[in-house]
């Protein structure tokens, strides 16, 4: 049977075989979740990149379709970039068969350099689908939006209620720049505004570009209020975590211009692990389901090294965006989609620990989940430790001294088979007024944390398997009993 390799996700989606990276076109239509994602029909890596194509009833359980949009290959060459899919209620861009609402994929059409010409190409396309997605037919006047540059991708568009009218927001990778455009019909395209260059750029490394922007509306967390609009622009390589990463600005959206907040807390990473790139939310969700993010669980320095064949490339877990504003200022707050594949009754796995103790509660077969919620009182480090084997672990902990949750995979393999990059540890600042939690979701080779009331998410992925897994309990420096409340769930395979 499919699906049951050592390594393979079992609470993730992951194409039964070949690449895949970014995922696209993420929207609700007619009781189902389509997942589109960047992929290779033809090898496991990078190539030939085509549109790939999922679907799923409740964003968990996921049936993987045939190629939606391939790649064109020969002279008029053109690999199916990142982009998006919109539903056209109302028939705005006159391609709907017979009045009825269709999908339009608004993608990047990325041509090589060729013999004639000695640069790339990329410009946004449209492909239109009659049959909920399965068959794709791409517009004869394409492409709609071409400015002329070798890079220019990764269309985000939405149906804006301030204009009443479509908005995109695609990335100008090298300027470091998001581009604001509008359009009635889907075919022309006006340019509004740019953001950018802002927050991080090419101080790490001078090759940084901008990639996968995604402009959210975000309601506030406590359900009363208003809500705030967030942008969210991945980059690479040269994120401080090293590679790909992508980083958020909270702020204003008045239908022409995003205007970044100066509030504390308002510039920060929607995931401070190495693990988690060009998340984008779905289009056309439920009111209460709104935002919803997935992205690829991976990172361009190492993902086309994994030893994963038959696949590569996974995605995270759908994670419900809020935002929090508390006395440490404001951040967006990510709740993973996971509850529905709780097995029954969790286990108590509550404990104090005495001054430096560390602690082995029962095994955990994976997938699994942990909810953990840690009084320090002094302790410098407290966390936790999952053992794969006796001398293989990864650490996930809060250092109390240097204000950082962390979590370090450098103990995890051995340098000899480990790819390059991927023994890291990776750090995020927490305030000192926020709840010291840690809610964790454990798949065969990865790792979901989110911390601090959802404001920290780190994402991690694991080589090799962590199918049983050792977990000890631990704290350091303290001379005061450290308390520990928590709960542990076996989850449900997906496939
Ligand atoms: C990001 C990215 C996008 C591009 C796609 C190509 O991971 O580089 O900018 O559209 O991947 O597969």
């Amino acid at each position: 049977p499919a699906y049951t390799e050592p390594l393979r996700p079992q609470i993730h989606f992951s194409p039964r075989e070949h690449w895949m990276n970014d995922p696209n076109g993420l929207v609700y239509f007619e009781g189902e979740y389509h997942l589109f994602f960047q992929f290779n029909p033809q090898g496991d890596t990078p190539g030939h990149i085509s549109w790939g194509h999922a679907v799923s009833k409740d964003l968990l359980h996921w049936q993987e379709l045939p190629v939606a949009i391939p790649a064109i290959a020969g002279d008029q060459n053109e690999l199916v970039f990142t982009g998006s899919v919109v539903v056209d209620d109302e028939n705005s861009s006159r391609l709907c068969a017979n009045n009825k609402p269709c999908l339009v994929a608004i993608y990047t059409a990325h041509h090589d350099k060729s013999g004639t010409e000695t640069e790339n190409r990329e410009a946004q396309a449209l492909a239109v689908s009659q049959d909920r997605g399965r068959t794709w037919q791409r517009f004869a006047g394409n492409p709609v939006l071409d400015v002329g540059l070798p890079e220019f991708r990764d269309p985000s568009v939405s149906w804006s209620e301030e204009n009443h009218a479509w908005l995109m927001a695609v990335s100008l990778p090298n300027e470091h720049q998001v581009a604001f455009f509008t359009s009635p019909n889907l075919k022309q395209w006006s340019r509004l505004s740019t953001f950018g260059p802002a927050g991080i750029t090419n101080q790490h490394n001078p090759k940084a570009q901008w990639e996968c922007p995604d402009l959210l509306h975000i309601p506030a967390d406590s359900g009363k209020g208003p809500g705030t609009w967030a942008l969210k622009v991945g980059m690479n390589p040269g994120s401080p975590q090293g590679g790909s990463g992508e980083q958020y600005f909270l702020g204003n959206f008045d239908g022409r211009t995003f205007t970044p907040s100066t509030l504390p807390g308002a510039h920060g990473w929607t995931d401070y692990g190495k693990d988690s790139y060009c998340a984008i939310s779905y289009n056309n969700l439920p009111q209460t389901e709104q935002p919803t993010l997935i992205g690829w669980m991976d990172n361009w320095q190492y993902a086309d090294k994994l030893p994963t064949i038959p696949w590569r490339g996974q995605m995270t877990l759908p994670r419900r965006v809020t935002w929090l504003t508390d006395s440490a200022g404001q951040s967006l707050k990510q709740d993973p989609v996971v509850a529905p594949l709780r097995i029954g009754k969790p286990t108590d796995i509550s404990r104090t620990l005495k001054p430096d103790q560390a602690l082995t509660l029962p095994s955990l077969t994976v997938p699994a989940e942990l909810t953990l919620n840690i009084q320090p009182n002094n302790a410098q480090t407290t966390g936790l430790r999952l053992y794969s084997d006796f001398d293989h672990y990864t650490e996930i902990a809060y250092n109390l001294t240097t204000h950082q949750l962390y979590t370090d995979r450098t103990h995890s393999l051995e340098a000899a088979t480990a790819p390059p990059d991927f023994l890291a540890r990776t750090e995020a600042p927490t305030a000192p007024t926020r709840p010291y939690d840690l809610h964790i979701i454990l798949d065969r080779s990865s790792i979901e944390v989110f911390a601090q009331d959802g404001t920290i998410a780190m994402t991690t992925l694991v080589l090799p398997s962590t199918t049983k897994l050792r977990v000890e309990l631990f704290t350091r420096g303290n001379t005061q009993p450290t308390q520990i409340t928590g709960k542990s769930w076996q989850l449900q395979p997906i496939w």
